[in-house]
């Protein structure tokens, strides 16, 4: 791999002055002289990390502490010099983001093979990143054929690799890297060739060979014709990679890419590739192992076919917890009422209407350790909802006898059994907001309350920021005004400690 690192700003690297890097706007480690490169080399294989991460471990020591952190080999001269811009690598990409809402840095390796399907493979590049993945793409020979590996490296935002007797890639990265810097290898599609070489072992390509070279787990999404899927030869191949523990997923039924075929043989739709590698991924962050019920948006509550009782939440907050919870590596399901916001990436989203349909999958989604209803649920519905249209009356409106939906945080704070640890509400106020919020944490049961002002002048209802007080039974303490984003990284943190037994 071309490593070029791209030295942002003379700021960085404050009180460094005297160190050659410094100065430099960018420098090409290919282009150091084969004695540097070697000491590099063994220096990067020494502390078991690519060369680029070398060179940028011995950027931050220099940036860092001073003298003492500053790295023993000395970067030559010729660094000066160094102009090319092949691949930038921004020096702080391997800073944990504080942010715990920021997708994390999960590490995906795409082994794209040669099949029609593989157009579908550039959009799963895409729905990985979604998910917080960083993904590397190896391309078959075939699989050239169908997509270039400028395609997938431009999706990717790193050169995608091709060859394995490359002597550049193998040179900066290697097969064995290859297969090692990854938390998960994806095939996708995977060929009926391509099943029949793994199961073999072959390693007469770049692709074999790392998947022999792996011990990371390794998800196939096969894609053939279906006379191909159901062979004898191939579900002989399938059988031995699954005794091996790989894991499949797909393939669909449907329409092939040739006219008038159809049958089993699709591949699985890049979405439900993406969710069945998240759901193989390590867990990782401050919430890893726990699950995290979250509520969100209003709940529509049906008058007749056509008009419903609703209210003003967009889910926002309710969405952006559940997408913080579950980049701090929760387990993380979603009961959302009807919203325009999209669904948050890594979260099991249950989609319902009414109050009671939520209190249904609330209920369903237990055990959780952590229960966070952020939900505006309609307070009351229709008695008898009409099953056809009310038409207009002359004269008086007709009255609708209304009665109350159930209290779904009361609801799961009360149970007896299956009670998350923490139970947090909200309390939407626009009057004495800590005095009635207090008041509801009581009433509720519930563990925690986060209090806000919704008085029409704040514009919290449907906006951006919130203005947050956290009351817990021992203290209220008032956030300053930020975005639902952050107030939902503050609230995760804040579970987090909870969780591992230090007060709120
Ligand atoms: O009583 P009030 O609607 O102000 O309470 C707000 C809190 O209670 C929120 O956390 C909301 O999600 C939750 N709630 C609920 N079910 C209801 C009403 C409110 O879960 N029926």
């Amino acid at each position: 791999m071309i490593a070029l690192i791209a030295v942002q700003s003379s700021a960085r690297m404050a009180g460094q002055k005297d160190f050659a890097m410094a100065r430099l706007g960018s420098l090409t480690v290919r282009r150091l002289d084969a004695r540097i490169k070697q000491q590099l080399r063994l220096r990067a294989a020494a502390n078991g990390r690519s060369m680029e991460d070398e060179v940028r471990a011995i950027l931050r020591g220099a940036a860092g502490a001073g003298a003492e952190s500053r790295p023993e080999m000395i970067m030559p001269a010729e660094f000066a010099g160094a102009e090319r811009r092949e691949q930038k690598v921004d020096v702080r990409e391997d800073r944990r983001p504080a942010d715990p809402a920021a997708p994390q840095k999960w590490r995906v390796l795409l082994i794209i093979g040669g099949g029609i399907a593989a157009y579908k493979s550039l959009d799963l590049i895409r729905r990985l990143q979604d998910r917080g993945a960083r993904v590397r793409c190896i391309l078959t020979a075939a699989a050239q054929h169908f997509v270039t590996p400028l395609a997938a490296g431009a999706l990717a935002g790193e050169r995608a690799f091709t060859d394995l007797f490359d002597a550049q890639s193998e040179f900066d990265v290697g097969h064995i890297r290859l297969a090692r810097d990854t938390d998960l290898v994806v095939v996708a599609p995977a060929t009926a060739d391509l099943l029949a070489k793994m199961a073999g072992g072959h390693a007469d390509d770049l692709a074999g060979a790392v998947l022999l070279a792996t011990d990371r787990p390794i998800l196939l999404a096969p894609a053939m014709n279906p006379r191909m899927w159901a062979a004898k030869a191939t579900q002989r191949n399938l059988a031995q990679l699954v005794a091996d523990g790989v894991r499949v997923v797909g393939p669909n039924s449907g329409e092939m890419a040739e006219r008038g075929e159809a049958g089993l043989g699709r591949m699985a739709e890049p979405l439900e590739i993406a969710a069945a590698a998240a759901a193989l991924l390590p867990k990782q962050g401050p919430l890893a192992g726990a699950r995290v019920l979250v509520t969100s948006g209003p709940t529509h509550e049906p008058i007749d076919p056509v008009r419903f009782i609703a209210n003003r939440s967009s889910g926002k907050q309710g969405h952006a917890i559940a997408a913080a919870a579950a980049a701090a590596g929760a387990d993380v399901v979603l009961v959302s009422g009807p919203v325009d916001v999209p669904d948050p990436p890594g979260v099991t989203v249950v989609k319902v209407e009414t109050a009671n349909e939520m209190l249904a999958a609330a209920e369903q989604a237990l055990p959780a350790e952590v229960a966070v209803f952020a939900a505006a649920v309609a307070d009351w519905r229709v008695e008898q909802v009409s099953r056809s249209k009310i038409k207009k009356q002359e004269g008086r409106p007709r009255a609708l006898a209304l009665v109350e939906n159930p209290d779904i945080l009361a609801t799961i704070a009360h149970l007896k059994s299956n009670r998350p640890r923490l139970v947090i509400g909200f309390a939407a106020e626009t009057d004495d907001v800590v005095a009635n919020a207090k008041a509801k944490r009581i009433k509720k049961g519930c563990d925690w309350i986060l209090a806000n002002d919704v008085s029409p002048e704040t514009g919290i209802m449907g906006g951006d920021s919130n203005t947050i007080h956290l009351i817990t039974a021992t203290s209220v303490e008032s956030w300053p005004p930020q975005s639902k984003d952050a107030v939902a990284g503050e609230l995760v943190e804040r579970i987090a400690a909870a969780l591992r037994g230090e007060e709120a």
